[in-house]
């Protein structure tokens, strides 16, 4: 109970400047809780007055100042505004000992002749991206000396000699450090086979070709990577379709169940966006997977499915045609950051991490409004079953009140 009623507490926020980057000291309760220090340019692209677009490249001023960042149990934020209107901020979130930096928000202002010059729009913008960055274990910096590019709508920021450490529980600025993988080569682990944890027994007599089974232990695969995708009406028309999402599939093939991340590199996307019906077929080395969304004018949803992936073992293809999946109001967009899973049929499910799309009515080449998933929108459950356990507690205390005091009068006794 303390514990929440202490979430809602206020933090300070302190910027120093460095010879080297910003650095930022967000404190509760008189307590270092997030830690930053970083490099950050921005790229944006804008209409000048001339209907040309134009370029323009800033570093993060020296003196931008943290406001309104504050430490939360299981999120926290940063916020650093500069300059004529202009903010950055990152938002992180902790969950199983671990966390990481969940959204970044740009907000620049394009009447701030200074860093916008000739701009034919006076609007203030603002971006939101999720960056693909490392799952950080609790009580330790995450660094990052490289570059690091989190590109948005017209928008890059490049981030470098990055230190940061959110969800500091002892006052102090850890020593282990967590680094990025750029920091540090680290093997590929490729797809791996995962022994199947489902009822259906063991077949121990297998006639496949497949090597003898190894005795190393089946690591389990990373988090993938999230992809963005996006159509136009034509070649140089309007964007009218945006996805955006990491997604894993697990099937089962030859009795043999296995997952596979769906790699964005290289990953091409296609499709078409309809009236009724719009689709995206997206092809990787090993995944093709082929999204058909329907749209009845006030929702739309996920209505088809095909995956084909290629294994050692041969091509598997599953598709259900029937779906009801993410779904929400035509013009708003479905979003589900936490990892999902879905039974697609009874030999394939997926997985999906950080999704976000809208097949129908995108604007501008953003995302609509989003319609969160169950679940995304957790926190709010906690305050209430703060207040049921709360009842059951005060009724459970009545209620023994009344039952002694119905014993004592029987027994004869006097209490009050
Ligand atoms: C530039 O944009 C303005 C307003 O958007 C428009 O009226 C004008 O025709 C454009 N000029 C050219 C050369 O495209
Ligand atoms: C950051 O932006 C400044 C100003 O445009 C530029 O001089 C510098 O080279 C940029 N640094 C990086 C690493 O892109
Ligand atoms: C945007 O910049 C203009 C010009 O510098 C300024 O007048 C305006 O207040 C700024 N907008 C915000 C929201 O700060
Ligand atoms: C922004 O531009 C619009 C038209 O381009 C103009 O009507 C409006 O007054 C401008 N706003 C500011 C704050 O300059
Ligand atoms: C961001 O980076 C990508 C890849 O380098 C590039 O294609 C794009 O033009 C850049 N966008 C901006 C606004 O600089
Ligand atoms: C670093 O992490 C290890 C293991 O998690 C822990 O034992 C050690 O105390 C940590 N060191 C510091 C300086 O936090
Ligand atoms: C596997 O099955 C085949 C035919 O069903 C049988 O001949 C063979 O002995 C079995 N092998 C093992 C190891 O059980
Ligand atoms: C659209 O593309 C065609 C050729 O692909 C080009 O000739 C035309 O100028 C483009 N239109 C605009 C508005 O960019
Ligand atoms: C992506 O693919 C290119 C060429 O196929 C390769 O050079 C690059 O190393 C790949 N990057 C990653 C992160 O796998
Ligand atoms: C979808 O659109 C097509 C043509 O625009 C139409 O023939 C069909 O009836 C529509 N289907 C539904 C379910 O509305
Ligand atoms: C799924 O895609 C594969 C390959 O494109 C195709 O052969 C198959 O017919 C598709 N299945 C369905 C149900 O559309
Ligand atoms: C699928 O999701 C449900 C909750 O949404 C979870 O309980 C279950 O463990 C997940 N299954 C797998 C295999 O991750």
């Amino acid at each position: 109970m303390s514990r929440n009623t202490a979430l809602v507490l206020l933090s300070l926020g302190l910027v120093f400047q460095m010879s080297h980057g910003i650095e930022v000291n967000v404190t509760k309760d008189d307590k270092l809780c997030l830690y930053a220090n970083l490099m950050l340019n921005f790229t944006v692209s804008y209409e000048a007055a001339d209907n040309k677009s134009q370029t323009t490249e800033f570093e993060l001023p020296a003196d931008a100042k943290s406001i309104d960042s504050k430490c939360d149990t299981a999120s926290s934020i940063l916020t650093l505004k500069f300059g004529e209107g202009h903010s950055w901020s990152v938002n992180f979130t902790l969950k199983d000992e671990v966390y990481q930096a969940d959204v970044v928000t740009f907000t620049y202002n394009l009447s701030d002749t200074s860093v916008f010059p000739n701009s034919q729009s006076n609007e203030t913008i603002t971006v939101t991206e999720k960056p693909q960055t490392a799952q950080v274990p609790m009580d330790t910096c995450y660094s990052c000396k490289s570059k690091e590019v989190i590109e948005a709508n017209k928008v890059n920021m490049t981030l470098w000699d990055v230190l940061i450490q959110a969800f500091i529980t002892d006052g102090s600025k850890s020593e282990n450090i967590t680094s990025c993988a750029a920091d540090v080569p680290t093997t590929h682990v490729p797809t791996t086979t995962v022994t199947s944890t489902t009822t259906v027994a063991p077949v121990t007599n297998t006639t496949s070709t497949s090597p003898p089974a190894t005795t190393t232990p089946t690591p389990t695969l990373p988090t993938p990577q999230v992809g963005k995708y996006s159509l136009k009406t034509d070649q140089n028309g309007t964007t009218c379709l945006l996805a955006n999402f990491g997604v894993r599939i697990g099937f089962k093939q030859n009795e043999k169940y296995q997952e596979m991340n769906f790699e964005t590199n290289g990953t091409q996307s296609s499709g078409f966006c309809g009236t009724n019906s719009s689709e995206l077929v997206l092809v990787s080395d090993d995944i093709t997977i082929k999204l058909t969304f329907a749209n009845d004018m006030k929702k739309f949803r996920l209505h088809a499915l095909n995956v084909t992936a290629k294994t050692s073992s041969g091509v598997f293809v599953e598709a259900n045609t029937n779906l009801s999946l993410w779904e929400a109001a035509v013009g708003s967009s479905y979003m589900c950051n936490k990892e999902q899973n879905y039974t697609i049929t009874s030999l394939l499910t997926i997985y999906t991490f950080s999704l976000q799309v809208q097949p129908f009515g995108v604007t501008k080449d953003v995302f609509s409004t989003a319609e969160e998933c169950l679940g995304d929108g957790e926190s709010f459950l906690v305050p209430i079953a703060v207040g049921v356990a709360l009842l059951v507690l005060i009724l459970i205390v009545l209620l023994a009140y009344f039952i002694g005091r119905k014993r004592n009068m029987a027994t004869g006794y006097e209490s009050f």
